[in-house]
């Protein structure tokens, strides 16, 4: 049993303070955020992420987590001081494409100046190759008197959707430091999930955790890139990836064509990882491309509905009277967030393009009502479609693969299904007489 304190409650802070908990060490979490704060005294989350609000509670009831807004409360507790502390806050994109480091540097000094006895500070943030040395620096510089401490990197993996499993069994722990003693108290608290533990240097941990996302976010755009030149050769996509998975050194996963990758980390970190090599004077030509290759695979969407069910008026735009219905507004399925949602970004192209937008998500909804306008927000799939022109199959929700399609195409004015994510299978689509346009999926 270890006393911990980490910083952040978002997504990465609370999932690793509640495991760590869970794996029975002594948490404390703190945020500036009040609101935030209360509410997860009482066990309410900021987050929709499945299984997590039962382990809070769990841990909540049984006195090994708890939240504050104090530092000093979460550090330097007399009955259990903590040994480390975890920075886990969020590294927003610059202006130039570039992490943001302000709340790094904020945690960073106020960990400098709160702390009163030797701490191992352990950073959980994504951020640029070398901001283990910054950090340390920072604290260096801010303590009002010297206390040793040691800064370890220790990227974190986590899928939202299924965080606390990829907590619990994980692929792998990295951790970089160059203080060997304080690396192994790290390993530590990680012994009992039995994967992998791996030490190196700071600035080759904190690079693996960029190549990690920037490789997976290349495989997505290479097979969007597949699914591509299928379309045009009359091959099936799926087909494709599950032939190449087979291959042990390919591997069927993050080969799903589609709308391409969205979220909080690939979209983020691909553009910080080039924005570091153009800084070097590097030239990134494949991450670039993968940005690309992404970017596209939201406008192909809206290409394929304009094509299907467009204006051709040259005096109307080409979406103009025209409804489209979007099933699913969060970037992948299991989770209520919309950061560089692909539904979000293709519901305002179809706006642009004159079109009116119904859409329905069973948990992202009120996010999205936040940024969207004009958008009519449905009670569920069947309300979307009704009077729809064309429907598009944004997010792979469990309960969009079941839909009564029959029912669907009474309602809709036009029978016409985009499918972003691959879900129906296109001959069974044709069968029930819907115009069916899936994402590489050319016969
Ligand atoms: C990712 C990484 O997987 C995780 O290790 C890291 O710590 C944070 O970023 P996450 O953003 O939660 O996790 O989502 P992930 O499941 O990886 O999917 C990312 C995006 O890629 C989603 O929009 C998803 O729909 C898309 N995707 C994924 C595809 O388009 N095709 C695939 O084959 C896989």
């Amino acid at each position: 049993m270890k006393n911990i304190a980490v910083i952040g409650v978002g997504y990465v802070g609370l999932v690793t303070g509640t495991c760590f908990a869970d794996l029975g060490n002594r948490v404390t979490c703190v945020d500036v955020n009040e609101e935030r704060i209360a509410n997860l005294k009482q066990g309410i989350l900021p987050i929709y992420e499945p299984g997590l609000e039962e382990v809070v509670r769990r841990n909540l009831a049984a006195g090994r987590l708890s939240f504050t807004t104090s530092y000093a409360e979460a550090l330097n507790c007399p009955e259990a001081p903590a040994e480390l502390v975890f920075i886990a806050v969020n590294t927003p994109t610059g202006v130039d494409g570039e992490a943001e480091l302000r709340y790094v540097r904020a945690a960073a000094e106020m960990i400098a100046q709160t702390m009163d006895h030797p701490l191992i500070i352990v950073n959980k943030s994504t951020v640029p190759v070398g901001t283990g040395d910054w950090v340390a620096d920072i604290v260096r510089n801010k303590q009002p008197k010297p206390i040793p401490f040691s800064v370890v990197s220790n990227p974190e993996f986590l899928r939202e959707g299924s965080a606390l499993s990829d907590f619990m069994n994980p692929d792998r722990i990295v951790l970089g430091s160059l203080d060997e003693e304080a690396a192994q108290k790290v390993a530590q608290l990680y012994l009992p999930l039995r994967g992998p533990i791996m030490i190196t240097d700071p600035r080759t941990a904190e690079m693996i955790k960029y190549a990690s996302n920037a490789f997976l976010a290349t495989k997505i755009s290479f097979i969007n890139e597949i699914a591509n030149i299928c379309e045009a050769l009359g091959a099936d996509v799926k087909e494709v990836a599950a032939g190449m998975g087979y291959d042990k050194r390919i591997g069927r996963a993050f080969l799903d064509a589609g709308l391409g990758y969205g979220g909080s980390c690939f979209p983020k970190d691909v553009k910080a990882l080039a924005h570091m090599a153009n800084v070097q004077g590097k030239h990134p030509q494949l991450l670039e491309a993968v940005m690309q290759i992404n970017a596209d695979a939201r406008r192909s969407i809206v290409a394929k509905v304009r094509a299907l069910v467009g204006n051709n008026s040259t005096h109307l735009n080409r979406l103009e009277g025209k409804t489209i219905g979007v099933l699913g507004l969060a970037f992948k399925a299991n989770t209520d967030d919309i950061r560089e949602s692909q539904p979000i970004d293709i519901i305002r192209m179809i706006q642009a393009d004159g079109g009116t937008v119904k859409a329905y998500d069973p948990v992202a909804m009120p996010n999205a009502a936040k940024v969207l306008h004009n958008v009519k927000l449905c009670a569920d799939a069947y309300e979307v479609a009704e009077g729809s022109d064309a429907l598009i199959l944004a997010t792979e929700w469990n309960e969009f693969k079941n839909l009564d399609l029959a029912r669907i195409k009474r309602i809709m004015k036009q029978p016409v299904i985009v499918d972003g994510r691959n879900l129906y299978d296109p001959p069974a689509m044709r069968e029930l007489g819907f115009i069916y346009r899936g994402v590489g999926r050319g016969y």
